[in-house]
């Protein structure tokens, strides 16, 4: 569905070579001063994580994965560095002003795709790992697609440690029972929106929405951009084959304005975990998501009264969202470095965190049995549905897109301007397009 070798060929001719230490093999041998400093960082024997793993849901599985960690390494103190803010908009900033001042920490959170390959392994931040991958076998037992995606020339520069769904459309199990509302294996737009006006005439907001980040309102557009457009659409559009004026795009935003008569109220100033929470508690009815709120459901035990469906009308497709970490150049404690990686792509590790995520693993080994009915129903999708990479999480699109994507979305769920919303994602394209020609 999405050829992410082909967007990413086109930027390495562009930029010819690897730029900074990557390109030179300069690990943490050989430099001199530098070098004992590194050294003497070690035996402190530390470990920095760097994530913006903060939500109950989130926090509980980033521990489970240092817990796997310390498991095999005992003795290694873990830094939990973490920066507020869904799919990362304040810890990437605080990141970037990090790599710049040369103060990586040991590893840090990032999508595979144009995410990791545009924001650090081209500018030269990321080891190479392909090394690991050989020793662990992890091409034997996680989908050649998803390795592609953490693959840049020919080297491995990311473990995927879990993949979630990123079309999840969530629902209180109550609230549709005390309505009268029927939710089925699937649902259309057209039945979104009978139980929606249902809901409204019941004065409960339908979608519970919460934009303060900015990414939610990106991510529902792409969800309902799907389930208007279908894989194929979705797909040519961002990938920039197929212009934002065309008809399939324009129905997908006068959808997505139809559906923003619904929200909550206050979505300003929610972020998405209290959109989610809005749902858990009965506040609302539905909320469209990545499965990461589910990590939400499943720490607050409320997994009885939540139902899920596909986004409206994007049954049969997977909006892939890939959690994977980094090996920095410069990591200050390079053995703990290689060795949280090697931790990551372990079955052990994938079978604690992803459970609590809300994710699926990315090793294709993992014991089913251990996983809820959720999970398992998200398993059997990336299986046999469409794969299309998140472009409101970057794994489509650049980096730049993304801020744009986010500002236009922004500025829609207030102003439900089509013509304007349309329009600037054309322009977002155009700049893309320009970058890598
Ligand atoms: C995504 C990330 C998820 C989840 C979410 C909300 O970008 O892939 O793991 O954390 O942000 O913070």
């Amino acid at each position: 569905m999405y050829d992410v070798n082909k967007v990413m060929t086109s930027r390495a001719s562009r930029r010819g070579v690897l730029k900074g230490g990557a390109a030179l093999g300069i690990g943490t041998l050989g430099l001199g001063p530098l070098g004992s400093r590194l050294a003497a960082a070690q035996a402190e024997d530390k470990l920095e994580i760097f994530s913006w793993w903060t939500s109950p849901g989130e926090s509980k599985a980033l521990q489970a994965l240092f817990d796997a960690f310390t498991a095999a390494n005992p003795g290694v103190e873990v830094v939990n560095s973490t920066v507020a803010g869904g799919g990362g908009v304040n810890a990437k900033a605080v990141l970037q002003t990090r790599l710049q001042g040369g103060q990586p920490p040991d590893s840090w959170q990032t999508h595979v795709g144009r995410e990791l390959v545009d924001l650090y392994v081209v500018p030269g931040s990321c080891e190479p790992i392909t090394d690991i991958y050989e020793s662990e076998g992890w091409t034997d037992v996680i989908p050649a697609d998803l390795v592609e995606q953490a693959t840049w020339e020919s080297e491995k520069y990311s473990i995927p440690v879990g993949v979630h769904r990123g079309n999840g459309f969530f629902y209180n199990k109550s609230i549709m029972d005390d309505n009268g509302i029927e939710v089925g294996d699937t649902m259309s737009v057209d039945e979104f929106f009978a139980a929606a006006d249902t809901l409204k005439a019941a004065g409960i907001p339908a979608l519970a929405f919460g934009n303060s980040e900015g990414f939610p309102g990106a991510q529902t557009f792409e969800n309902t951009l799907l389930g208007v457009a279908g894989p194929e659409t979705y797909s040519a559009l961002f990938r920039g084959e197929t212009p934002w004026d065309d008809q399939a795009a324009r129905e997908a935003a006068e959808t997505y304005a139809k559906m923003l008569d619904y929200v909550n109220e206050d979505f300003s100033a929610l972020v998405w975990s209290d959109a989610i929470a809005l749902v858990i508690e009965g506040k609302a009815g539905f909320n469209s998501m990545g499965d990461w709120a589910y990590g939400e459901v499943l720490a607050k035990d409320a997994q009885d009264n939540i139902g899920w469906v596909s986004h409206p009308g994007s049954d049969g497709s997977f909006v892939l969202v890939v959690d994977s970490f980094t090996l920095p150049v410069g990591a200050p404690h390079p053995e703990n470095a290689r060795n949280w990686i090697i931790t990551l792509g372990s079955k052990e590790a994938q079978e604690a965190f992803n459970p609590l995520k809300g994710s699926i693993p990315a090793r294709t080994d993992a014991n089913r049995d251990l996983f809820s009915p959720y999970h398992q129903w998200s398993m059997d999708s990336f299986s046999n549905d469409a794969l299309v990479p998140s472009a409101a999480h970057s794994q489509a699109t650049s980096p730049a897109f993304q801020q744009a994507f986010y500002d236009a979305s922004t500025a829609f769920v207030t102003d439900k301007d089509v013509d304007t919303f349309l329009a600037l994602l054309a322009d977002a394209a155009a700049m893309d397009a320009e970058e890598t020609s």
